[in-house]
């Protein structure tokens, strides 16, 4: 592969202090040279988990430096806690926080500026999709990072392509349906650049599990994954893993 695989298991709120026990260890004897793989457990997680070595991120960040901000979490705390990445814009907090691409972009601005690399998540409804906007979706998403920043933010980060409608429901893009759309991201930067298009990491998010991952990480342009429920269990997640290398 041109590129270096990458799995990000999101715990999104779940997890304990006995899940970091349990995973820590396998998720630590699946990491090589040949594959990056993150985990993003709930931010009170983070510095157990980070301890025993493996490499983290948290699932969201304030767009805002600190300040009289109750209840959310500075990017550059997560920076110092040892994390190294942080997701922004996962369509959980788009649709049930309300977060727009607007303040998805501030996010993704406030973590390049700690050091995080951020995880721009992307991602069309399934009515968008029957309505034959998925592309218009995912572009928009992209462009307001790109209208704020410039394209050369796009260097230190990754995107992944989620189909809300593939989001813990079971039903997964087909592997021609994902390549379809990452090709789409790709073409999409490469139009500008095509060296930082080459480079860019594009996760598959949405139901991926160890049976499935195999022929969706083998699409030309598909660098691996961003797993929820899967990412629960050791051995599932280790088997993702590994298919992916
Ligand atoms: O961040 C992960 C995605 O939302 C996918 O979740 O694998 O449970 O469908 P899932």
């Amino acid at each position: 592969a041109i590129r270096k695989p990458m799995v990000a298991g999101n715990w999104k709120m779940n997890g304990s202090k006995e899940l970091v026990q349990q995973l820590s260890d396998a998720i630590n004897n699946v990491k090589s040279a040949e594959i990056d793989v993150v985990v993003f457990p709930p931010c009170p997680l983070l510095p157990m988990l980070t301890a025993t070595g493996v490499t983290t991120g948290s699932q969201t960040v304030s767009e805002n430096k600190p300040g009289a901000f109750t209840g959310e979490v500075d990017a550059q705390l997560i920076k110092d806690l040892g994390c190294q990445y942080t997701l922004v814009g996962h369509s959980e907090r788009r649709s049930i926080y309300g977060e727009s691409n607007d303040t998805v972009a501030a996010k993704f601005a406030r973590a390049q500026q700690v050091g995080l690399t951020p995880i721009l998540c992307v991602g069309e409804s399934e009515q968008q999709r029957e309505q034959g906007q998925t592309e218009l979706v995912v572009a928009a998403q992209i462009d307001a990072v790109i209208d704020k920043l410039g394209l050369a933010a796009l260097k230190d980060s990754v995107i992944a392509y989620e189909p809300v409608w593939a989001i813990g429901t079971g039903k997964t893009a087909s592997p021609e349906q994902a390549q379809h759309v990452h090709k789409f991201i790709r073409d999409k930067i490469a139009a500008n650049s095509s060296d930082l298009a080459q480079g860019l990491t594009i996760l598959y998010g949405g139901s991926v599990n160890e049976k499935n991952s195999e022929l969706l990480f083998a699409q030309p342009d598909i660098d691996g994954g961003l797993i929820g429920g899967a990412s629960l269990k050791a051995d599932l997640f280790t088997a993702i893993c590994e298919s992916a290398k």
